[in-house]
């Protein structure tokens, strides 16, 4: 992974300020409005995220044996829970009999019982119980388990492909983010009229930041500064906070990041990993329709610098903090895009030299699509 290490990142953020400078792209791209509308290209980019290996919840969330969360990933319900060997399996929350979902939001379970009729599935996903089985003649138990999607587990983010599998080799490309003494902190769903690319493309960019959150984040963070590194299809977008000309007074090999930034890492096509000072968030994109998007945000909670983990309650602090730092006003543009297009406003988004992750993103799609 060609990330920078800390010592250089630091460096290249200070001559920025220095310079007065930011990371650029190499060119201009222009997007069509109809990319943000059309039924045909919202299809493929579900298809596209269904066959992906996508960030599904923080492994914090699963900790216990049996324990599962169960949601919606690019429109099909997965449940995706920890069996008795420790190991993180993903299955279509669909019961076999007639397809009721047998998993409700998160929790942890000796066993998924469906609601409607009571068949029961172990954490493996294998069927065990069928009430009345006199009544299902030729009804085999082993063929008729949960269906099974591709899960792995790195560096604190469990991922599901739901159209292919994940080995170790599948996860490489990602970065480690948590470690095990970090704590699941909360989650939230925002659902908001716009299409789901409009919101993402607000996380991937600082040039927008005196103009939009002049007095929420811009007291704290500095505008157009920016690092951005792509990987693979992914980009890590570095945000620097006005603090950070401390670190001009502590010897190189000694300065440390926490707190001196927030690092977004857009993971494409449809998450956003951000690390910010005391807690972190991993935010799904879920598309509902082309103009509507539910944003499921997980917190966890951060460690420090100095190797400690953030309290829960600091870390709730933090996050209350940093909800009234401009996310409002990310969603506020996003949803105003969306109306002129949605009012027929037919237009190209021309993205600019700093804002270089959405072209990678957008090439990407022209890639894939
Ligand atoms: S639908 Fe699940 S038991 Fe009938
Ligand atoms: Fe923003």
């Amino acid at each position: 992974m060609s990330l920078l290490p800390t010592e250089q990142l630091i460096d290249r953020i200070l001559d920025h300020i220095d310079n007065k400078t930011t990371d650029l792209g190499d060119q201009v791209w222009q997007e069509p409005s109809s990319s943000y509308l059309s039924q045909e290209r919202f299809d493929a980019e579900v298809n596209l995220i269904r066959s992906s290996p996508v960030p599904f919840c923080p492994s914090a969330m699963l900790t216990e044996t049996g324990s599962y969360v169960a949601r919606t990933a690019a429109g099909t319900p997965i449940v995706a829970v920890r069996g008795k060997d420790g190991v993180v399996r993903a299955f279509i929350n669909a019961c076999r009999h007639r397809g009721m979902s047998v998993a409700k939001g998160s929790g942890c379970k000796k066993a998924f019982v469906c609601p409607y009729h009571a068949w029961t599935y172990a954490m493996d996903g294998s069927l065990r119980g069928i009430p009345g089985k006199e009544g299902f003649p030729g009804v085999a138990m082993e063929d008729n388990g949960l269906v099974e999607v591709g899960a792995g587990e790195k560096g604190g983010l469990v991922y599901v492909n739901q159209k292919g599998t994940i080995d170790d080799s599948t996860l490489e490309q990602f970065p480690d983010f948590f470690c095990s003494s970090q704590e699941f902190l909360e989650e939230e769903a925002i659902t908001d009229e716009a299409n789901w690319k409009l919101l993402s493309e607000t996380t991937m960019e600082g040039y927008h930041i005196k103009g939009l959150h002049k007095t929420t984040f811009y007291p704290y963070g500095l505008d157009n500064i920016n690092v951005v590194e792509n990987f693979g299809r992914h980009s890590r977008i570095t945000f620097p906070f006005r603090r950070i000309n401390k670190l001009r007074d502590i010897e190189r090999s000694e300065r440390k990041i926490e707190g001196m930034v927030t690092s977004v890492y857009a993971l494409f096509p449809n998450v956003s990993v951000s690390i910010l000072s005391k807690h972190s968030t991993v935010t799904i994109f879920e598309p509902i329709s082309p103009t509507r998007c539910t944003m499921l945000i997980y917190r966890v909670t951060n460690k420090l610098a100095d190797g400690t983990t953030v309290d829960k309650r600091d870390a709730k602090v933090d996050a209350d903090f940093v909800k009234t730092t401009g996310l409002d006003e990310d969603i506020e543009a996003a949803v105003s895009v969306q109306e002129s297009i949605s009012a027929g406003a037919d237009f190209n988004l021309t993205f600019g030299l700093f804002e270089k992750a959405i072209v990678h993103f957008h090439q990407n799609f022209k890639e894939k699509l």
